[in-house]
């Protein structure tokens, strides 16, 4: 049998990217599936489209996480298309580099709202969700946690904020059968990386500093979010899983 049969997972910002990987794999394990998106409509559909043709279960919700009447409508969503709610990939993110000096209330503002905001609200509504029989939530944290380097002070912030959640959370749900885990991926090959400003001469960079040699691919972490998100990973929690190859 797969891993998640009869699971439900939500997956925030899965129209593309890491977050389409995970929506994908978890399908494929056997999860009935909530891809969320915040604008790409066409891109979420795609998403679906591919695992219903796999003979996945799957459906899209237009829902922006840093708003807290968008979160609800997700979950309920979620719950009258496929009756209750087992697992929360928190993955939607925004990133966008900057030195201090052009640091902008707007740039700092998207960054905490979508990383931080989002991120804890959409956790708070999943606890919630989740009820008596518990259920997993999995926060897409980042490298940058642990190793802030230059031009990324505020992103790195934010993911230092959804790691403390990650450990907070850990203790305060593990009570009620829920376990909070943070994968930390290093640079991955995805539409948000290749639109950054500086991905081209981040990239080898990043490769020079890797012991396996090459930056991530979605896949990379759709495979430990599926892990971690099956019964297989029941004793882990609390944890930050850095998925980089090697980097750090
Ligand atoms: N790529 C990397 O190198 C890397 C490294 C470490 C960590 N990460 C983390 O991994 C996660 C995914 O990154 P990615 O590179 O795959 O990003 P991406 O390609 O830019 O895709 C971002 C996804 O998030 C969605 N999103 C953005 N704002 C949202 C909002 N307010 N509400 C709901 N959904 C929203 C987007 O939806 P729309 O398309 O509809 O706007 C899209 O589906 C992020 O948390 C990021 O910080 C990425």
């Amino acid at each position: 049998m797969a891993r998640l049969e009869g699971k439900v997972a939500i997956v925030t910002g899965a129209s593309k990217g890491i977050g389409a990987a995970i929506a994908e794999k978890l399908a494929e394990e056997g999860a009935a599936t909530v891809v969320n998106y915040a604008t790409s409509d066409a891109d979420a559909q795609n998403v679906v489209s591919r695992i219903t043709a796999r003979g996945g279960r799957a459906t899209a919700v237009k829902a922006d996480v840093s708003k807290l009447a968008d979160i609800r409508r997700l979950f309920d969503s979620a719950v009258t298309e496929f009756g209750k709610v087992d697992v929360l990939v928190n993955n939607a993110g925004v990133y966008e580099p900057r030195p201090l000096e052009a640091v902008d209330e707007h740039n700092f503002d998207w960054q905490f709202d979508v990383n931080v905001k989002g991120v804890y609200f959409v956790a708070q509504a999943a606890a919630q969700a989740f009820g008596e029989r518990g259920g997993s939530i999995v926060n897409i944290s980042s490298v940058a946690s642990l190793s802030p380097r230059a031009n990324l002070s505020v992103y790195s912030a934010t993911k230092a904020a959804v790691d403390a959640f990650t450990q907070s959370l850990a203790w305060e749900l593990g009570p009620k059968k829920i376990l909070v885990n943070s994968i930390l991926p290093g640079a991955t090959e995805t539409e948000g990386f290749a639109a950054m400003a500086g991905s081209a001469e981040m990239k080898p960079n990043a490769i020079s500093q890797t012991p396996l040699g090459r930056i991530g691919v979605p896949r990379d972490i759709a495979n430990v979010v599926a892990f971690l998100a099956s019964d297989d990973a029941a004793w882990i929690t609390g944890q930050m899983i850095p998925v980089s190859g090697g980097f750090r």
